[in-house]
Parts: structure tokens; sequence; C-alpha cells
């Protein structure tokens, strides 16, 4: 079969996050915030956050096992694993492979991804890539992030922005070849890399290096500037695919973008002219989870009833580095 006529698509999905909620009013105990500032700056009211002693694999695991089982196939299935993290739960073994072992998934090859924020959006293109050149093959693309553990509890301009929390989807070829990822794009940008960082933990320090200082073991990020080009390149990627594509915003049934701030998504939502009901939005509920805020919030669309067969979806990310992506799925 030539490989134009294989369109890979989602056969399941799941989540999972951890159950303690830090809300705002719990923030205001520890830092100089106010639930006001927050809401109005960022749309979060709470996030969730492991307990101590908890790990981000769990929940990788449990959404894997949802997702499994709403594809209707067994771990045994599954021939390759991507996991997109940047918080794993060691730097070795990956997470992809604590995943493998946790879902019994004996057949499987397993690596992690790293692009930050656009994570779910990359994995999505690398699986798309492996089912046009393996049709037959199941792969289990997991977000997954542990992002409270690399956050500076004294930093107000950041910790109140992140949360943890675990997406699952099966990549599979579709047995109707109008439906699945139609296209995709993936980006970045280097130069801006200083901008948003977490420089502890990397090769260019050895563990705990003096000359480094201790808030640089924590994600640190210019939000100002970091929100100026997001809007930016959120926008340019969403209308580079609607324009190649030969689609117009009228054609989206619903944009889900990567939920780092309501703002930056109103403002995408406006300069795409679309109503407030064709943005998926939950950011309320879990803050900036990175690479499991595109599949959490896909899944709950869905889950929610707002998505039919045969709807065109587009999902926008952006992060650190900076990289962004987007992808166009017809449902
Ligand atoms: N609570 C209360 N006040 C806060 C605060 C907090 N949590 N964080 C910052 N402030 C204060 C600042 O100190 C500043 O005070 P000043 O005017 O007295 O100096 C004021 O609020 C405004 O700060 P500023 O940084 O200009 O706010 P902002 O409107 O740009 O919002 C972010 C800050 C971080 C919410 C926003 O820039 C943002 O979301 N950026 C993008 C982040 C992002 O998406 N990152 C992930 C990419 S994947």
């Amino acid at each position: 079969m030539n490989s134009i006529e294989i369109r890979s698509t989602i056969l399941g999905m799941g989540i999972s996050v951890p159950s303690r909620i830090l809300t705002n009013f719990d923030l205001e105990k520890i830092i100089d915030t106010s639930d006001e500032w927050i809401t109005e700056r960022t749309g979060i009211k709470e996030r969730r956050i492991l307990e101590d002693g908890e790990n981000i694999s769990k929940h990788a695991i449990k959404a894997s096992f949802e997702a499994l089982k709403e594809a209707n196939i067994t771990p045994e299935e599954i021939n390759l694993i991507i996991c997109a993290t940047l918080t794993p739960d060691y730097l070795i073994p990956s997470l992809s492979v604590l995943i493998q072992d946790g879902i019994g998934a004996r057949n499987a090859g397993a690596f992690d991804l790293s692009a930050t924020c656009s994570g779910f959006i990359y994995g999505l293109a690398v699986a798309d890539q492996f089912i046009k050149n393996n049709p037959d093959w199941k792969i289990l693309l997991v977000g997954a992030e542990a992002l409270s553990r690399k956050t500076n509890w004294k930093d107000r301009s950041i910790c109140v922005l992140l949360g943890d929390g675990a997406g699952a989807v099966i990549i599979g070829k579709s047995s109707e070849p109008q439906r699945g990822i139609l296209d995709f794009v993936i980006g970045a940008d280097g130069s801006y890399w200083e901008l948003l960082t977490l420089k502890g933990g990397g090769s260019c320090f050895a563990p705990f290096d003096e000359r480094l200082p201790k808030e640089e073991y924590y994600i640190k990020m210019q939000g100002k500037e970091v929100f100026k080009i997001a809007t930016r390149m959120m926008e340019k990627i969403a209308l580079e695919l609607l324009k190649r594509n030969n689609l117009t915003s009228k054609d989206i049934k619903l944009l889900v973008p990567h939920q780092a701030n309501l703002r930056i998504i109103e403002y995408l939502r406006e300069r795409l002219g679309l109503p407030k009901e064709k943005v998926y939005i939950n950011i309320q509920k879990y803050g900036n989870t990175s690479a499991a805020s595109i599949p959490l919030a896909l899944y709950e669309a869905n889950k929610e009833g707002n998505l039919e067969k045969g709807d065109l979806v587009l999902l926008i990310a952006f992060g650190g580095g900076f990289t962004f992506g987007g992808t166009l799925l017809r449902w």
C-alpha cells in the first residue's frame, strides 16, 4: 500500500492526575500572591501536585492502562512507547521504560522525547511516521510531568503556574482513511533558550556543583518575554496548518491549545476568530502541565462530549527551547 494512503489515528485515550489539589488559596499561605492575581493573570484556580514519595510513573502507567482498554488492545500488542516529558522519575532509566515495565509491554521499544511543552505534539508527529512505515504497529504515546518537583516554591512568578499529570494515547492505523492525523507542524527556535531554563541536572555542571546557584535546579522563566513569543508563534503555526490544507478557522470544530495561560489562549482564539465554544480550556483545574497538557485537555474535551466523528480538531503547543508545533486531525 502507498504510504500516502495510510493515516494514523488515536485509538484510545487515558489520563491520571495526582489526587492532591493545591488551590490558589493554599498558595496565598506560602508566598506573596493572591487568588485574584493568579486568576486574572493566568486563569488558573488550582493544580494537581504529587504527594511526597509519589512518582509520575504511577500516573503515566495508570493513564496508559486506560488508553489500552479504550483501544481494546493488550500491552503485548504495543510496538513502541514514546514518553514526552521533561521531568522523568530518573535520568536513567527513561520514564518510557518504567511505563513499559509497569504495563507489561514486553514487545515494545521505548524512549523519552524531550521537547518541553510541545512534547506531545512532537510525539504525535513521530508516531505518525512510524505508523506510515509500519501500518500494523500500535504506539503508546504518553505526556507525563512532575513539574512540582522542579518548582521553586519561593519564586511566585513561576510556582503559581505549574502542575503535575499524565495523559496517554494509543496511535494506530486509521480504518477510515479520511479520519486521523491530517497534517502537523513541528519547529524550534533555540535562539530564545535562555528565557526558559532548568539548568541543574544537565551535564554542564556536576551534581551539587557550587558554581550553580540553587535556584537553577528549578524551572526559571522570563514570563513576559515568553508570553509575547508564545502568542506570536502559536498563531503562526495555526494559520500555517490551516492555509496549507486549504482550510479556514471556520472549518475547525475544536481548538485544543497547550494550557499555559488563559490570556495566551484567549489571544489565539481572538486572532483565529473562533467563538469561545470552539476552544477547549481546562487550565483552571490543572495549570500548566507541559507535555501532559494537551492529552489532558483532549481527553476531557472528548469525555465532555465536545467531539463527534468527522470533526476537525487543531492542537497547538509552545514551550521552552523554544519548541512549537501543531497537529490537524479529523476525529
Ligand atoms: N502573584 C502576585 N504578583 C505577582 C506574581 C504572583 N504570583 N507574579 C508576579 N507578580 C507581580 C510582579 O512582581 C509584578 O509586580 P511589579 O509590577 O510590582 O513589578 C506584577 O505582578 C506584574 O508582573 P508581570 O511578570 O509583568 O506579570 P504578567 O502579567 O506578565 O504575568 C505571567 C506573569 C508569568 C503569568 C505571564 O507573563 C505568563 O503567563 N507568561 C507566559 C508563561 C508561559 O506560558 N510559560 C510557559 C510556556 S510553555
